[in-house]
Formats: structure tokens, sequence, C-alpha cells
């Protein structure tokens, strides 16, 4: 029995591409043998051939070159033209080396010729045609994907780029006119009706810092004072905030280990994290009753499994700590998922779709990585993955200079 089987249970459907009657009955013969599990299509014509490959699904197509109606490398032509995903194994009489090397340079997985390929030898070589074939398809999609997924960093990064320097002039303009109206309004000799002014113009000003703040942060340039946490129990501490801020139909559960070994982060940027994943699952849930779990764990992340998260092609292989927020809300269809960390991009009627943007710089700024795992109508999960800091004690238990790193 062939490795094959071991991991395709289902019968290989074959089209046996054959004008001898004989040649096609040791074809079949050599799979009766083998055991391998076939349901063989028998066509003698190249005509049929199409017919058959313009209605019905193949797992190969074994093709003898020379056909009552077409002959020689053509047949293969016209074959792969009609069938361009099925693997095609050439089985002819001829021995000849340039027919064989043009045979695969126009697509055939393998040229085998018939009187040296019999019995067993014959079936192994059809059967490794079709893995090469579907493991060649599979490396081709991981190569797409893997491009695609870089065409969406570089988006991301440019449009980061962007973001954040408007927003560092922005805030700067922003902060000069706080300010002056701070001063202002501490002069005795104002009216009521101007101290109120400047009080709105204070309110507004500081509204548009928190915008770009959020800017800043998704572009990774938000000032930054990186000590190490324990987020377990960063994450207790903001637990008395979620119960007064949150509606009474939602539930907030925690599974939280300790201790844990301390990530490398800015205390504010984590806080401000934790707040919109925690916002987002609540808006998810809306008005219905539903339960948003906070957890954290440490994981290990193997290569596989930083390819498929949003920022972890170039992570190291390590145990990282690991945050997850899953909600019990409305879930996300897979175009949402798509886009979610796109600033700006929203699917709330009042909101400015810049939770997320922030949540994604904060997170390149820890050299971390993301997933989402959601489905519409079942809840998200989100889950965060900070690296493990090698050494050092929280920043609760020593003195915030000691860890403190300027950026
Ligand atoms: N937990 C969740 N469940 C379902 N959808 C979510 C969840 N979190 C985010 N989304 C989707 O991702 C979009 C982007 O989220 P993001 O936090 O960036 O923006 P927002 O919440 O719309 O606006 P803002 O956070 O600026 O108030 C949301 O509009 C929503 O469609
Ligand atoms: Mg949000």
């Amino acid at each position: 029995m062939f490795a094959f089987l071991t991991w395709n249970s289902s019968p290989i459907r074959v089209l046996l591409v054959e004008d001898s009657v004989c040649d096609a009955m040791l074809v079949r013969e050599a799979f009766r043998e083998s055991q391998v599990e076939t349901e063989i299509v028998h066509v003698e014509r190249l005509s049929k051939t199409l017919e058959q490959l313009a209605h019905a699904n193949f797992d190969v197509v074994i093709l003898d070159l020379g056909l009552p109606d077409s002959r020689g490398i053509d047949t293969l032509i016209n074959v792969r033209r009609v069938a361009p995903e099925v693997p095609i194994v050439v089985l002819t009489g001829i021995n000849d080396e340039s027919l064989s090397m043009g045979s695969l340079e126009h697509g055939a997985q393998d040229y085998l010729v018939k009187n040296l390929m019999e019995g067993d030898l014959l079936v192994h070589s059809i059967c490794h045609a079709i893995e090469r074939h579907q493991l060649h398809k599979q490396l081709n999609q991981q190569l797409i994907q893997a491009r695609q997924q870089q065409i969406e960093n570089q988006k991301l990064e440019s449009l980061a780029m962007l973001a954040g320097g408007i927003a560092h002039d922005f805030n700067e303009l922003l902060t000069v006119i706080i300010r002056k109206a701070e001063m202002a309004c501490q002069k005795a000799t104002i009216s009521p009706f101007v101290k109120e002014t400047l009080e709105q113009i204070k309110s507004t000003g500081n509204q548009a810092a928190e915008l770009c703040k959020q800017l800043l942060d998704y572009s990774g340039k938000g000032g930054r004072v990186l000590l190490l946490y324990d987020l377990s129990t960063v994450i207790e501490e903001m637990a008395p905030a979620f119960k007064q801020s949150l509606p009474h139909n939602i539930t907030v559960e925690y599974q939280l280990i300790k201790p844990l070994p301390h990530v490398l982060a800015d205390i504010t940027q984590v806080r401000h994290l934790v707040m919109k994943l925690v916002q987002n699952a609540a808006e998810a849930i809306g008005r219905v009753q539903g339960i948003i779990t906070i957890s954290t764990s440490v994981v290990h992340a193997d290569r596989k499994y930083l390819e498929k998260t949003l920022l972890g092609a170039n992570l190291p292989e390590s145990d990282y700590v690991c945050l997850e927020v899953t909600d019990t809300g409305c879930g996300m269809d897979s175009s949402i998922q798509t886009h979610a960390f796109e600033p700006f991009f929203s699917t709330k009627n009042s909101s400015r779709g810049l939770g997320l943007a922030a949540v994604h710089g904060i997170v390149r700024t820890c050299k971390g990585t993301m997933e989402i795992i959601s489905e519409k109508g079942k809840g998200s999960t989100f889950s965060i993955l900070f690296p493990c800091s090698v050494t050092g004690t929280a920043a609760h238990s020593v003195t915030k200079e000691a860890y403190e790193i300027k950026l």
C-alpha cells in the first residue's frame, strides 16, 4: 500500500486516455494489484478526453500521446489547455528524450515509457505525480498568501507613517491651543460667557488630542516608557473600571494566570489596548445579555502559528504571553476581519474606526502579534501575543527609573 493512501482515503479518479485496449487493461491491472482504489474512466480519442474534462473532475490524467485524432506534444498541449489544474502523466510507447523534455516543459507531471514501467512501479510513479502536483499547488497558495500579507503589511506601514506624521504636527498645534485656553481661563477678569467658551475650546481640543493619540499609537510614534509588567496584574487593576463602565447586561469573566512572565511595554498603551478590545467586545454584544472573557496565558508560538497571525511573519518561534478577549457578540465575517485593523475602518454609525488601528500600532511597538478568530453571529476572540521578557522584576515592585527605556 502506498503512502499516498494514508492521506487520501477516497478513490483516485483517473482519466485514462489510451487507444490501445491492451495497454489500457495493463494499467487497470496494475492499479488492481497495487490495491490503490481508483475510479477509472477510459477514453480512446482526444475529442472524448476534452469532453470528459469539461464535465467531470479527475485527480489525474494518464495520457498516451499517440491517439487516432491527435499525435505527439499537441495532444498534451490540448489536454492541459482545458484542464490546467489536473496533473497529467504521459504514458507512451515512445522512448524519446526530446519528447520527454518537451512534455515536462509543457506541464506534464511525469513522462513514463510503457515497456519500462509496469505494475507497482507504474502505479507508484502515478501516485507520486499526483502528490507532487498537490504539494506544488499548496506551496503556490502559501506563496500567494505570503505575498498578499506582505502587500497588506506594506500598505498598513505607509498608512501608519502618513497618519503618524499628520497626527504629530496636529498634536503640537492642539497643545498650544489648549495651553492658551487654560491660561486665558485663569484670568480673573473674564466674563462667564468667555470662560464657558474657553472651557469648550479646551474640551474640544482634548477630544481632538485623544484622536491624535490614537493615530500616534497606530503609527508607533506615541511617547513611550517601556517597563516590565505582569499582564495579569494590569488586567486585575483595570477590573473595577470595567465593572463601573460596562452596562449590566454584560458580564466580564477573568481567567488570569499568575504569575506570568513579564512583558516589556508602555503601561498606558497596554491599558489603552485592553480598553479598546473590551469596548469593541461590549459594542458587539449590544443590549442583549453577553459575556466578555479576558484571559492571560503563556503560549508557545511555532513558525506555522506565527505565519498565520497578523504581524508574526518575522517574529521568532518562542514563548509569548497571550492576552485573549473573547465576546459572545455579533462576530465578524471575513471581509470585516480583513479590514478591521485599518485606520478609519468602521461598521458603526458614529465611530471613527481608530480603536483597532491603535491596537495594531501598540502590538507592533511591543514586537508582538495578534490573531482574530470570529464568525458572524458567533462572537469573536482577539488574541494578542507579547514577547516574554527574559529576565527582570515587574515594574510594580521596582523603582520606575530602573527599567525606564526612553525611545
Ligand atoms: N469584538 C468585535 N466583534 C465584532 N466586530 C468587531 C469587534 N471588534 C471590532 N470589530 C469590527 O471592526 C471594526 C473596527 O474596529 P475599531 O475598534 O477599529 O473601530 P470602531 O469600534 O468602529 O470605532 P472606534 O474604536 O474608533 O470607536 C468595527 O467597526 C467592527 O465592525
Ligand atoms: Mg472600537
